[in-house]
């Protein structure tokens, strides 16, 4: 049976700030939904992160269906409605068009899709993030998906030997998606070489390269493109199949172990360590840190079955105590070097215009020389 799941994420409005929705906002959604399911969609499963509203569709209507992308928006515009009437900071904040047009794609959300022939036992994992970037999953998406340091899988499991395939597409480009298709292992050193800048080389999609099937898809929004301007970081969305020919659920949450350093944080313009949190955490100290939560599932006729909140587990709280440390220590130098992203990738306008106005104030000294004695 060929399934589509759709994922779609959208900050429209939070409690004190940018810490978490509404929960009615929460309930809004599923009660629109419920009119959906069974009609135009199987399945849903609603949660958040940090500020931050994820929505996991399961339907048959393919990928870039207008009725299902459509339902997504409405979703959030309900959302939205409350946000206002509660008086909620930023409510509507990633709807960035007025009105629908088609497709969800380019309106603000962020949205990872893929359409799967479902496997007898199909296990699915959604990993949602706030205060980041899609580039964020850059890093574990590599260590999962071609690191035996992490996915033992690839030495020990015949239906992994052959590696996957990376879709890597550089999001600076904007008249057209601009994608490179590399393999793992033979091209690594090519593709961490894109890879480690995670502000323009991001991984949209893997591929199983034993049975050619989509092993992960992740969101690739980069909301100040579409908007011209900062409207919140592009906090991002992405799926992936777990077990058999692809990683283990273990191999696949290995990576966030490490808590690496990611852009976000305060204003969208720090650096901070990925915490792993469970589903529907806040936010707090200094806007953040970075989050990240992870769901799995199985998938049986569309419907999502027994719902596993990954980073829950008691094993997860001493990683977030490592995670607390990093976080507490790039602080402790506030503004200076690599603690802030660089001028380009600042995403409030503030420095700019101070170093505008500084330009006339710089002078050139004069050359001393030095007379012969
Ligand atoms: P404002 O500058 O709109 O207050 O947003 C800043 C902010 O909320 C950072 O947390
Ligand atoms: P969000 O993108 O989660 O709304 O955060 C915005 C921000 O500036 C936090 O400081
Ligand atoms: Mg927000
Ligand atoms: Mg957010």
């Amino acid at each position: 049976m060929k399934i589509t799941i759709t994922a779609v994420k959208a900050d429209v409005g939070g409690c004190g700030g940018h810490i978490r929705p509404d929960p009615r906002m929460k309930e809004a959604i599923a009660k629109f939904l419920e009119t959906a399911k069974g009609v135009s969609i199987i399945d849903f499963h609603i949660q958040s992160v940090g500020d931050d509203i994820g929505i996991i569709m399961t339907h048959t209507q393919g990928e870039n269906s207008e009725v299902v992308h459509k339902l997504a928006w409405d979703a959030f515009c309900k959302a939205t409605e409350i946000a206002k009437s509660l008086g909620l900071y930023g409510a509507g904040q990633d709807l960035l068009k007025d009105s629908f047009s088609g497709t969800i794609k380019g309106m603000g959300p962020a949205i990872a899709e893929m359409e799967i022939e479902e496997r007898p036992a199909e296990t699915i994992v959604c990993f949602q993030a706030d205060k980041t970037e899609p580039g964020a999953y850059n890093l574990p998406l590599y260590l999962m998906f071609a690191d035996p340091m992490h996915n033992s899988g690839l030495m020990l499991s015949p239906k992994m030997s052959e590696g996957f395939n990376f879709e890597i597409i550089d999001v600076e480009k904007t008249d057209a998606d601009t994608i490179i298709s590399l393999n793992a292992p033979e091209d690594i050193y090519d593709i961490v070489t894109l890879i480690r800048n995670n502000h323009r080389y991001i991984i949209e999609k893997v591929f199983s390269r034993t049975t050619g099937e989509i092993a992960a898809v992740n969101c690739t929004t980069r909301l100040s493109l579409i908007a011209g301007k900062y409207v919140g970081k592009d906090d991002p969305i992405m799926l992936v199949r777990a077990q058999s020919q692809f990683p283990a659920t273990g191999e696949i949450l290995s990576p966030f172990t490490i808590v690496h350093y990611v852009s976000g944080f305060m204003r969208g313009s720090h650096i901070g360590p990925l915490t792993p949190v469970p589903i529907n955490s806040d936010i707090s100290y200094f806007d953040g840190p970075p989050i990240v939560s992870a769901v799995a599932f199985n998938v049986k006729n569309g419907k999502l079955t027994n719902m596993v909140d990954c980073f829950a587990n008691q094993f997860w709280n001493g990683i977030r105590e490592k995670a607390n440390l990093k976080a507490l220590y790039i602080r402790e130098q506030g503004f200076s070097g690599p603690a802030m992203l660089e001028d380009k990738e600042l995403e409030y306008g503030g420095i700019t215009e101070r170093l505008d106005k500084l330009k006339d104030r710089f002078y050139t000294r004069k050359k001393v020389v030095k007379q012969k004695p």
